[in-house]
């Protein structure tokens, strides 16, 4: 078995999988039973600051959006920072991290956005034996209409500022929480940078609302008839996340800044996306809180035999592989033809890949031959969108086909040339080099 040995900023853990502040790091008992499950580390439930703790609203805090066959797709959260007393979290850190030496134990924090706050903080985590901090600049209800939480992840001069006290104040390694409620995640993560931040994590929920009750026409989940907009997570965020976090990798202002990557992640091949994409550890809420701690053991497990197939020693060989693969639209070979495939063996016939294509894409698959059923593609048209791979529901049934330099595309008559040619130079272009 492969070793997932992660060393993170200098934050040793046995693997690279840890849980995200949230329910599930919000006491010494949940941490417990996620060591026990396996968890290499966690990012404790964010702190506040000393003082009568937040109160949580007494109704729904939670909404989902299912598939039709009950499972989360996307989760969404209006729960504040912790609501249990300073005191008693910050027993039960140092005790739980004296009981798990090995295992990474992160506390995230968040106070108001004022030098004093965050030194008192600070101070306080000095003999809990935390492995580091983690500012939470992401949440993107309740405590940014405070004054925190997003509000001050919006604004790139804060997150420098504040990243710079922690710096100040405190030994441990500082890991700035982005959040993805923002046009452009590369200045955020720059202004970390500014600040002196080790590490960036990144995502914290997306700003949303689930829905509206058809019959009492009120917004959904609500309590006492009213609702309010609030943190969006789960699978359906993964892609979302994926682009930011790549986006951070291969900004050269942040490239080789370590990423702790998070939104959607459920399974070991979620966390290899992350981790080819630039993050050294990944972090995880909802799938916890929908399956169980007992989900790292597939993490694990999966990672580590996939290691082993492809010759990888360490994590820290796979971070930020696939990262030269990203690049902008105007870079893409416009040389490059692919057409689509249809495996007549595995075909049931469904008509799904003809109706796509012939409603809204190239009109490029038949469906019928000799008075029957019979779907195929027509090269003359195919644009090799992919549409119908997508919407076809054999795996595996529709491929695409690249040409090869020398082949004819039947749809243009154009010899498929080997030479890579991109908006950059193309003719059509105005501003290209060619046209000026
Ligand atoms: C119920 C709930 C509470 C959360 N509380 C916090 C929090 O206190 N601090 C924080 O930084 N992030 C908090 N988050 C955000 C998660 O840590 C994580 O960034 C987000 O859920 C995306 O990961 P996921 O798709 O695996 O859930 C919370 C998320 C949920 C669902
Ligand atoms: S790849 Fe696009 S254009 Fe080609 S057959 Fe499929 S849906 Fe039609
Ligand atoms: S969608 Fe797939 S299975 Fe259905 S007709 Fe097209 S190729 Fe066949």
């Amino acid at each position: 078995m492969a070793n997932l040995h992660t060393n993170f900023i200098g934050i040793q853990s046995p693997n690279p999988f840890w849980l995200a502040s949230a329910p599930p790091t919000d006491k010494a008992y949940n941490v417990n039973r996620a060591f026990e499950a396996g968890w290499g580390g966690v990012v404790w439930k964010t702190l506040g600051e000393a003082g009568p703790p937040v109160v949580n609203v007494n109704g729904p805090r939670y909404g989902a959006l299912m598939t039709n066959d009950r499972r989360m797709m996307g989760f969404n959260n209006i729960e504040l920072i912790t609501d249990r007393d300073l005191e008693l979290n910050l027993k039960e850190i140092r005790e739980v991290k004296r009981n798990w030496q090995d295992r990474a134990m992160i506390v995230s924090l968040m106070v108001p956005c004022e030098e004093q706050s965050w030194k008192n903080i600070l101070a306080r985590l000095v003999d809990t034996g935390a492995d580091g901090i983690e500012l939470n600049f992401g949440c993107p209800h309740g405590m940014s209409e405070r004054g925190m939480g997003a509000a001050v992840g919006q604004v790139p001069e804060y997150i420098e500022m504040v990243t710079a006290w922690c710096k100040q104040y405190s030994k441990l390694p500082v890991i700035v929480k982005l959040t993805p409620n923002i046009t452009d995640i590369r200045k955020p993560a720059q202004a970390a940078k500014r600040g002196g931040a080790d590490a960036v994590s990144l995502i914290n929920t997306i700003n949303s609302i689930m829905g509206v009750d058809p019959y009492t026409l009120t917004m959904s989940p609500s309590t006492g008839g009213k609702g309010s907009h609030g943190g969006y997570c789960g699978p359906a965020v993964k892609p979302i996340a994926l682009n930011m976090v790549a986006e951070i990798a291969r900004d050269p202002a942040t490239a080789g800044l370590p990423i702790s990557g998070i939104g959607g992640i459920g399974n070991w091949r979620d966390a290899l996306d992350f981790i080819a994409l630039g993050s050294g550890t990944v972090q995880v809420c909802t799938a916890a809180m929908v399956y169980g701690f007992k989900i790292v053991q597939e993490m694990s497990d999966g990672l580590s035999n996939y290691m082993d197939e492809m010759g990888f020693k360490s994590v820290s060989e796979i971070v930020g592989k696939a990262v030269p693969t990203v690049s902008d639209w105007r870079y893409l070979n416009l040389n490059h033809i692919s057409k689509a495939v249809i495996n007549q063996d595995s075909c049931i016939q469904c008509g799904r890949c003809h109706i796509a294509c012939e409603d809204t894409s190239h009109q490029a698959i038949t469906n019928m031959k000799d008075g029957k059923r019979f779907f195929e593609v027509k090269e003359d048209e195919c644009v090799g969108c992919n549409l119908c791979v997508t919407v076809c529901p054999v795996p595996e049934c529709i491929s695409l086909r690249d040409l090869v330099p020398g082949e004819t595309d039947q749809r243009t008559g154009k010899t498929v040339s080997a030479v890579h040619a991109d908006w950059t130079t193309h003719p059509n272009n105005p501003m290209s080099a060619k046209a000026a």
